[in-house]
């Protein structure tokens, strides 16, 4: 493995560029290469065992692609895969959680929500994290059925979308929130939305910057952070039948990447 080699990012579509982007943020001199496996979206209402068959499957694509360490952008491909991921191949895996620790330490009102997919809510590991950080306040969980499919077919400002939120978020504001977790990583493109709901008393957070520092920090002990003093090129690898809303959201994001269409 050389340190010239790619930072390797999946998702079950787009959501993931909202982690990407803060990789990039911290080190723009990184090559990355995403795949967003939109064909296959939304994860969040599949089996665990399609969650895990998935996942392999764009394991094993950016691994043959040289990648030197592999980003599960997703939430509910973490939460239900990133075991069996680690115990099947030799290559550093940085996956993204749902952020429960801050929302608990800092809950004044003791009672926060979380909103992800059904299929992170119900994943073990959700259990786990969730027992293990926040048993002495109460949680709030909302999965977020239908969200991913608007965001994928570019309708993140839509009626549907104000509709669906404000459904999803008002047992929240009924039990005094003051934290809401973001536990997909397609659900930071609406925190500005979520907010003017919720208003400015609620604090809203999402895992982004926290796995980016992560990826940092696993490069950088495996002596594998690039020395190029260039920016990084990025390559972006899509099955949706259409690309227009991965266009939109790169091409607001880097000035530098090429898009290509992935054929599984
Ligand atoms: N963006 C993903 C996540 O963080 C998955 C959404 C989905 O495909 O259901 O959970």
């Amino acid at each position: 493995m050389h340190n010239s080699h790619p930072i390797g990012v999946f998702d079950s579509g787009i959501g993931g560029t909202s982690i990407w982007r803060e990789i990039n943020l911290l080190l723009p001199n990184e090559n990355t290469i995403y795949l967003a496996d939109s064909a296959n979206a939304p994860y969040g209402n599949q089996s665990p065992e399609k969650i895990v068959e998935l996942s392999i499957k764009n394991t094993e694509y950016l691994i043959d692609k040289n990648c030197k360490v592999i980003v599960i952008a997703c939430n509910t491909a973490t939460t239900n895969a990133i075991k069996l991921l680690r115990n099947s191949y030799d290559i550093p895996f940085v996956g993204i959680e749902p952020a429960i620790k801050p929302a608990a330490l800092n809950t004044q009102s003791n009672c926060i929500g979380i909103l992800a997919t059904k299929g992170t809510l119900s994943s073990s590991l959700f259990t786990e994290t969730s027992d293990k950080f926040a048993s002495n306040i109460q949680i709030i969980e909302q999965a977020g059925t239908g969200i991913v499919e608007l965001i994928e077919s570019g309708k993140l400002h839509s009626k549907e979308m104000t509709l669906l939120l404000e459904i999803y978020l008002k047992p929240m504001q009924e039990k005094k929130i003051d934290y809401l977790v973001l536990g997909c990583s397609h659900y930071p493109y609406l925190t500005p939305q979520i907010q003017h709901i919720l208003g400015k008393d609620v604090t809203i957070i999402d895992s982004g910057f926290a796995v980016a520092k992560h990826v940092q920090s696993i490069v950088t002990s495996s002596n594998l952070l690039s020395d190029s003093t260039d920016r990084g090129t990025h390559e972006f690898l899509s099955n949706a039948k259409d690309m227009s809303t991965l266009k939109s959201i790169i091409g607001a994001l880097h000035s530098k990447y090429s898009i290509s269409s992935l054929k599984f």
